[in-house]
């Protein structure tokens, strides 16, 4: 029987890749560019499973464009960039790749919260720039993190190893904002406050980090309202989906001084970062380093193969979506 063709959008770990090409007849991108829509769009219509990634924008056109295309495994577990709709009206199966990047991510929402309490970017710009003038007791002062309360927006997978870290490494109070109170051996074992309004929450929290999915669902959810809403002197930090805040409102909210700080990972059109960020002091600005661990990343493509194994095979698919 003939092997699946299967395009791979962006260059996977190198170990990965061989696995999947001993397997499938694999086409990978050589320069590891984006395809666009019109290279995504022909890939409908010449491969029997498509690989993409975050940076990929799967939409109803793209959907439409062709009809061999029978699963999309994306190679991460976000997936708001897949019209999921579309996708299942043309029974294409959808997959990702979830747990195995829930400690990496976790990770980086403490480095962010870190950093934009500590000042570590500033002070890096400022040693680098050779504007250092020596140790001083009044010199770029931060926050430190014990007590504080670490308000979770979504209490999922990645927002309850985020609450770990924080409660147990670093002695944070933990409170969150979610569709249902989280079980009750997590609440107890970190202590956790349930806060049904995010505004509650918002209001509470010395710190806030946000850890739901992305999409029309959450698209705006941190705007003007909400941020005037936080705590004076708090902090917000973002692993999740750039659209989930409204970034004009925030750089205004940085600047006026009513939050102190801010630590973002991802934004609503990578790789255009807001210019309105790009000059402010108190915003630490990373680019979507969430899952990029090797070891996550070899998880993520193996992951990803897993499905695209099953799926040949005729087996249930261990991480559909639709
Ligand atoms: C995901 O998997 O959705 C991440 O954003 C990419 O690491």
């Amino acid at each position: 029987m003939a092997k699946a063709r299967v395009l791979v959008t962006r260059r996977w770990p190198e170990e990965v890749e061989r696995q999947l090409a001993e397997r499938f007849e694999v086409t990978f991108r050589e320069g590891d560019a984006p395809l666009g829509q019109a290279g995504l769009s022909a890939a409908m219509g010449e491969y029997d499973v498509l690989c993409p990634t975050v940076s990929d924008r799967i939409d109803a056109d793209v959907i439409a464009a062709g009809d061999r295309v029978k699963l999309i495994a994306n190679y991460g577990v976000g997936f708001d960039h897949i019209d999921i709709a579309a996708a299942k009206a043309k029974r294409i199966a959808v997959t990702n790749t979830p747990g195995v990047l829930t400690d990496a991510t976790a990770d980086l929402a403490m480095t962010l919260l870190l950093m934009a309490a500590r000042r570590a970017g500033q002070g890096e710009r400022e040693l680098r720039a050779g504007r250092w003038r020596g140790w001083r007791p009044t010199h770029l002062i931060g926050s430190s993190l014990k007590d504080k309360v670490l308000g979770l927006v979504g209490f999922g997978r990645i927002g309850i190893a985020t609450a770990r870290r924080a409660h147990h490494g670093f002695g944070m109070k933990i409170a969150y904002y979610g569709r249902r109170e989280a079980l009750p051996d997590v609440t107890r074992e970190l202590d956790a406050q349930f806060y049904p309004e995010l505004n509650d929450l918002l209001a509470e929290s010395d710190f806030v980090s946000l850890h739901v999915p992305g999409g029309a669902e959450t698209q705006g959810l941190i705007g003007a309202e909400a941020l005037a809403t936080m705590k004076p002197g708090s902090y917000l930090i973002n692993t999740a989906r750039g659209g989930v805040i409204d970034h004009a409102a925030l750089a205004e909210t940085l600047r006026s001084g009513h939050l102190a700080g801010a630590g973002l990972d991802v934004y609503p059109a990578e790789p255009q970062v807001p210019e309105e960020l790009l000059d402010l002091e108190n915003v630490v600005l990373l680019p979507h380093l969430g899952s990029a661990t090797r070891e996550t990343r070899i998880a993520m493509g193996e992951r990803a193969l897993a499905n695209v194994v099953a799926w040949a095979e005729g087996r249930p698919l261990p991480d559909r979506v639709a």
